[in-house]
C-alpha cells in the first residue's frame, strides 16, 4: 500500500504535503515524490529512499512551493522502487499529474491501446498508463479533467485511490477511490487529502471518508464535487468529526503495527490472489510459473531456502508440493544450505522465500544455488528487493508493508503463492483429477472467510493469554501440515513474549519432550488433522495424565478433544493443505496477547531487527 497526500488553499503547499508523507511513511517507503503548482508552471521532485531523502534534494532548489500540488510515499507493486518509477507521474503532455495507491490489473491491455494511439512511456508503471488514458479520453471528448477522469475509470479494472492536477485547472484537485482508503479535510477554504487523516490531523477535524466507487472534484474557492464514479451521479457526504489520536490511525487504530497486521491477513490473502486466480475459469495466473513451466515440470526436486517464519512457510509447501504435485521437496535453512556445499544439480529448482527480500543468509543461498546452475525462484514482500532482483523469476506477496517485527501477514501470503504453485503444477503435471483441482481452488478463494472468523476467537485467545502468561516454557504439537504451524507458534510466542518455546511433530512426545511435562507446562495441541485424530487425541491423553495443561485449536463442532482439553479454541473446517490458514491466526493472537500482558515492546522486541541483513 502507499500514501497519497494533496493540498489545495492559500497556504504553501509544500510542507503541508511533506509533513503530511511523513505521517504516512508506514504505509510505504521505498520511494516518495511531491509536484507543486505554482504560476502556470508544475514543479515536481521524486526520488528513490525515504522521505528524507527527498526532503534533502528539494532544500537544494532556490524555490519550491505552491497553493495546490499533490505527494506520494511508494509501496512498489508495479515496477521497482527508483526515481523515475516513484510517483507523481505526468502525462504525455505533462499537464496532468497523478499519485496513485493501488494496482491496475488491466493495465497492460490499456497500455497497448494507448501505444497504439501514438502514447508514450517512461516508465513500468500501471500509474503512467492511467494519467494516460485520462489525458487520451479529455483529449478526444475535449472535456474538464473531472469527466475525463470519472470516464477513464470506467475502463479501469483493479484498486485505486487517486489524486490528478491538471495544470491547465489550477483551481480543483480530482480524487476518487475504489478498494483503497482515500479521506478528504475540510479547512477553511482550504482542503486536504490523505489515505488517512494522519496528514492533515493538525490542520482540521472535519473530515469527508470517500466510499468506493466515489469522487470529488474538490475546488478552491468554488462548491467541491461529490459524485459516483460509475454514473457521474452526485452524492452527499457526511462531514464527520474527528475524535482519534495521531498514533492510533497509524496503526488503524489497533494497539500496535503487529495487531493490525494480524487482522489484515483477510485482505491481504485477497490481494495476493488479486490477478492470479482466476475461480470462475479455474485458471492460475502466474507469469513467473508460466514463462518457466518446462523447468518446474522437469524439477527431479525442489529445494526451499529461508529463515525464521519463511522457512516454516517453506516447511508447509513441502507437504503441499510433495502431496498435491508429487514433487520432491527439502527444505533448507538457508544459514546452513550456505555452508554445507550441497548437492546443486541443473536440473533442481531452488524457491527461496523473504518477507524482506533482504535477508543475508537467503540471500547467500541464492547466489551459491545460482552458482552451480540451478534455476531460482524467489518468492518476496518488497518489490525491487535484493532478493527479487537476483532471483530468476518470483513472485511478490503483495501483503502490503509489514511494520512488525513478528512476522504474521507475510507468513499467510506466502503460504498462499506457495499453494497456488503447488495446485497449478499439480495440473499441469496431470496428477490431479479437475474435481479435485477444482475442489482446491475454490476453497483458497474463500479462505479469507474463514480467516476472518477465527479472528472472531481474539477474546477467547486473550482470556487463555491471562492463564498462562507466567509460564517459563510452553509446547506447540502438530502433525502432518500443522507441525510446520506448531514450530511458527512457538517461535511467535519465543520472539515477543521472550517466553521458551518448543515445536514438534505431536508423535515425539514419547521421544523425549514428555519428560518436560507437568502441571507448569503448557501444551498448545492443534488438533485439526482429520487424519491422525485419533492419534492425536492419544498424545493429548499421555499429556493430561501427566497433569500437563492442554489448549487445544480443534475444528468447529469437535466433539473430544475438547472435552478433555483445559482450552478449546474452534476454527472452521477447511482441506488440509489450508489448513495452516485457520490455525496459525489464534497462535499469533496467543503470543501477541501474551507479550502485552507482560508489557513487551510488541512491535520492537528486544535483540531482534526486522531484516536480518547481516550473518
Ligand atoms: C519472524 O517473525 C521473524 N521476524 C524472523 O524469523 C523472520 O521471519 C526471518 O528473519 C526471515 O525474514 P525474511 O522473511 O525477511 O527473510
Amino acid at each position: 500500500m502507499c500514501g497519497i497526500v494533496g493540498y489545495i488553499g492559500s497556504k504553501d503547499a509544500y510542507p503541508i504535503i511533506l509533513n503530511g508523507l511523513k505521517r504516512l511513511e508506514y504505509r510505504g517507503y521505498d520511494s516518495a515524490g511531491i509536484c507543486l503548482y505554482n504560476n502556470g508552471k508544475i514543479a515536481s521532485k521524486k526520488s528513490k529512499g525515504q522521505i528524507s531523502k527527498l526532503e534533502k534534494k528539494i532544500s537544494k532548489l532556490k524555490s519550491f512551493s505552491g497553493f495546490m500540488g499533490i505527494g506520494h510515499t511508494r509501496w512498489a507493486t508495479h515496477g521497482e522502487p527508483n526515481d523515475n518509477n516513484s510517483h507523481p507521474h505526468s502525462s504525455n503532455s505533462n499537464e496532468l499529474h497523478i499519485v496513485h495507491n493501488g494496482i491496475i490489473e488491466n493495465y497492460s491491455s490499456l497500455k497497448k491501446e494507448l501505444v497504439d494511439k501514438g502514447f508514450v512511456f517512461y516508465t513500468d508503471t500501471d500509474t503512467e498508463v492511467l494519467v494516460n488514458l485520462i489525458e487520451y479520453i479529455q483529449l478526444k471528448e475535449k472535456i474538464k479533467l473531472g469527466e475525463a477522469v470519472q470516464l477513464a475509470l470506467n475502463y479501469v479494472v483493479g484498486a485505486y485511490a487517486i489524486a490528478v492536477i491538471d495544470i491547465k485547472k489550477p483551481d480543483e484537485i480530482v480524487v476518487a477511490r475504489l478498494g483503497s482508503p482515500l479521506c478528504i479535510g475540510i479547512g477553511d477554504d482550504e482542503y486536504f487529502i490523505g489515505s488517512d487523516v494522519t496528514p492533515f490531523l493538525d490542520h482540521t477535524k472535519n473530515v469527508i471518508y470517500l466510499n468506493d466507487g466515489e469522487m470529488a472534484i474538490i475546488r478552491n474557492h468554488k462548491q467541491t464535487q461529490y459524485r459516483k464514479i460509475k454514473d457521474d451521479s452526485f452524492t452527499n457526504p457526511t462531514v464527520e468529526k474527528l475524535e482519534i489520536d495521531l498514533a492510533k490511525i497509524q496503526k488503524g487504530g489497533f494497539d500496535h503495527f503487529m495487531l493490525k497486521e494480524i487482522y489484515e491477513q483477510p485482505k491481504a490473502v485477497i490481494d495476493t490472489l488479486r490477478g492470479r486466480l482466476k475461480t470462475k475459469s479455474g485458471i492460475i495466473k502466474m507469469s513467473g510459473v508460466d514463462d518457466y513451466i518446462d523447468k518446474f515440470l522437469a524439477a527431479n526436486k525442489i529445494t526451499i531456502v529461508a529463515c525464521g517464519t519463511s522457512w516454516h512457510a517453506g516447511l508447509i509447501a513441502e507437504y503441499m508440493f510433495e502431496k498435491i504435485a508429487k514433487i520432491p521437496v527439502e527444505v533448507e535453512y538457508a544459514s546452513e544450505f550456505r555452508y554445507r556445499n550441497p548437492v546443486i544439480n541443473k536440473s533442481d529448482i531452488i524457491i527461496a522465500i523473504s518477507q524482506s527480500g533482504e535477508t543475508a543468509d537467503t540471500l547467500a543461498a541464492i547466489k551459491l544455488a545460482k552458482s552451480s546452475g540451478a534455476f531460482v525462484y524467489g518468492i518476496c514482500n518488497v518489490v525491487g528487493s535484493t532478493i527479487s532482483r537476483e532471483t530468476d523469476a518470483g513472485s511478490y506477496t503483495h501483503a502490503g508493508p509489514e511494520i512488525g517485527v513478528a512476522s504474521t501477514k507475510a507468513f499467510t501470503t506466502q503460504m498462499t503463492v506457495l499453494y497456488l504453485i503447488a495446485v497449478k503444477l499439480s495440473k499441469s503435471k496431470g496428477v490431479i483429477s479437475s474435481k479435485k483441482y477444482r475442489e482446491y481452488i475454490y476453497e483458497l478463494s474463500s479462505i479469507e472467510k474463514k480467516i476472518t472468523k477465527v479472528l472472531g476467537t481474539d477474546n477467547k485467545v486473550k482470556k487463555i493469554a491471562n492463564k498462562i502468561k507466567n509460564s517459563t516454557n510452553c509446547l506447540y504439537l502438530g502433525r502432518g501440515y500443522n507441525f510446520p504451524v506448531a514450530l511458527e507458534g512457538a517461535l511467535k510466542l519465543k520472539e515477543i513474549s521472550y517466553i521458551h518455546a518448543e515445536g514438534y511433530p505431536a508423535a515425539e512426545m514419547k521421544h523425549g519432550p514428555i519428560a518436560l511435562i507437568d502441571k507448569n507446562m503448557p501444551s498448545i495441541v492443534i488438533a485439526t488433522n482429520k487424519l491422525y485424530y485419533d492419534k492425536i487425541l492419544s498424545n493429548i491423553q499421555e499429556i493430561k495424565s501427566r497433569k500437563g495443561k492442554i489448549i487445544a485449536i480443534v475444528f468447529e463442532g469437535d466433539k473430544e478433544i475438547s472435552k478433555i482439553a483445559d482450552e478449546t479454541i474452534e476454527v472452521p473446517e477447511t482441506i488440509a493443505a489450508l489448513t495452516p490458514f485457520v490455525t496459525t491466526i489464534p497462535l499469533q493472537l496467543l503470543a501477541y496477547h501474551i507479550a502485552v500482558k507482560l508489557g513487551k515492546n510488541v512491535d520492537q522486541p528486544r535483540n531482534l531487527a526486522k531484516s536480518v541483513t547481516v550473518e
